[in-house]
C-alpha cells in the first residue's frame, strides 16, 4: 500500500498546516504542491514571462531549480529558488493569484506531475494542494477534503498576513478568495473537488489538533 495521505480543498482551510503537523508527527515527507505553482508564477514574473504564455511556462516549469531544503533551528521547508530563498515573496496575494492563473493551463500541470510524484518515496508523504487526490496521488490509501466557509477562511489568512506585516482588508481578501476559487473549481483541467473516496472534513468551526486527529484516525482505520 503506497504510504501516502493527500490533503486536498480551497485556500484558507487549514490544510497547509494540517499537512505540516501530520508530516512532522508521523516522520513523512511533505509535499506543497501550491508551493510549486506559485514559484512558477514567481519565476515567470521575475522572467518577463506573460501569464498566458503556455508553452513557455511550461518549459519554465519542467526545468523549474528549486530546492526545499530544511531551516537551521526549526523543521520548515524553505523554497531555494534560482539559489534564493524566496518562502516569503511566494506567499504574497499577488503571487496567488498569479499562481492560480498559471495552474489553470494543462501543460503547465502536465509539466509538474512528474516532480510531485518523486516526492512519494518510502518513507511516507504528506501531499497537499488541489489535485492530490484526484490527479497526481488517485491510489493514496487516505484522501481528505478540506473546506471551510469562505469567511471563515477569509478571517485566517487576515491574521496570517497581519503577522507577517502585510496590510490588506479583510474585505480585499473574502473577494480574492471567492475569485481563486470560482477559478480553481470551475477549470477545465484539475478542477478543486473531492475525490469520490476522499474523506471530507469542515474544519470552520474545527481546532487544527481536532482536524489532525480525525485525519490519524482515518489512518489508523486504514493501516
Ligand atoms: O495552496 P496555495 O494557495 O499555495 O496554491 C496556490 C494556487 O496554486 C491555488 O490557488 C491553485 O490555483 C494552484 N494549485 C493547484 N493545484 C495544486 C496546488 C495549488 O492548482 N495541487
Amino acid at each position: 500500500m503506497q504510504k501516502v495521505i493527500t490533503i486536498d480543498g480551497p485556500s484558507g482551510s487549514g490544510k497547509g498546516t494540517v499537512a505540516k503537523i501530520l508530516s512532522q508527527k508521523l516522520g513523512w515527507n511533505l509535499l506543497d504542491s501550491g508551493a510549486l505553482y506559485r514559484l512558477v508564477a514567481f519565476g515567470a514574473l521575475k522572467h518577463g514571462i506573460a501569464l498566458d504564455d503556455e508553452p513557455a511556462l511550461s518549459e519554465f516549469a519542467l526545468k523549474l531549480d528549486v530546492k526545499f531544503v530544511l531551516q537551521e533551528g526549526s523543521e520548515l521547508l524553505i523554497p531555494v529558488f534560482e539559489g534564493e530563498d524566496v518562502a516569503k515573496q511566494i506567499r504574497t496575494e499577488e503571487c496567488g493569484a498569479a499562481a492560480s492563473k498559471v495552474a489553470a493551463l494543462n501543460p503547465v500541470r502536465d509539466a509538474l506531475l512528474d516532480r510531485q510524484r518523486a516526492f512519494a518515496t518510502d518513507a511516507g508523504l504528506i501531499a497537499d494542494g488541489r489535485d492530490m487526490g484526484t490527479v497526481v496521488f488517485p491510489d493514496a490509501p487516505v484522501k481528505i477534503y478540506l473546506n471551510a466557509s469562505a469567511e471563515e477562511r477569509a478571517e485566517r489568512r487576515y491574521n496570517q498576513l497581519k503577522l507577517s506585516g502585510e496590510s490588506v482588508s479583510i474585505a480585499a481578501i473574502l473577494n480574492e478568495i471567492r475569485t481563486r476559487d470560482e477559478r480553481d473549481m470551475n477549470r477545465e483541467v484539475a478542477p478543486l473537488k473531492p475525490a469520490d473516496d476522499a474523506i471530507e472534513i469542515d474544519s470552520t468551526s474545527l481546532t487544527i489538533d481536532q482536524v489532525v486527529a480525525r485525519i490519524s484516525e482515518a489512518l489508523s482505520n486504514v493501516g
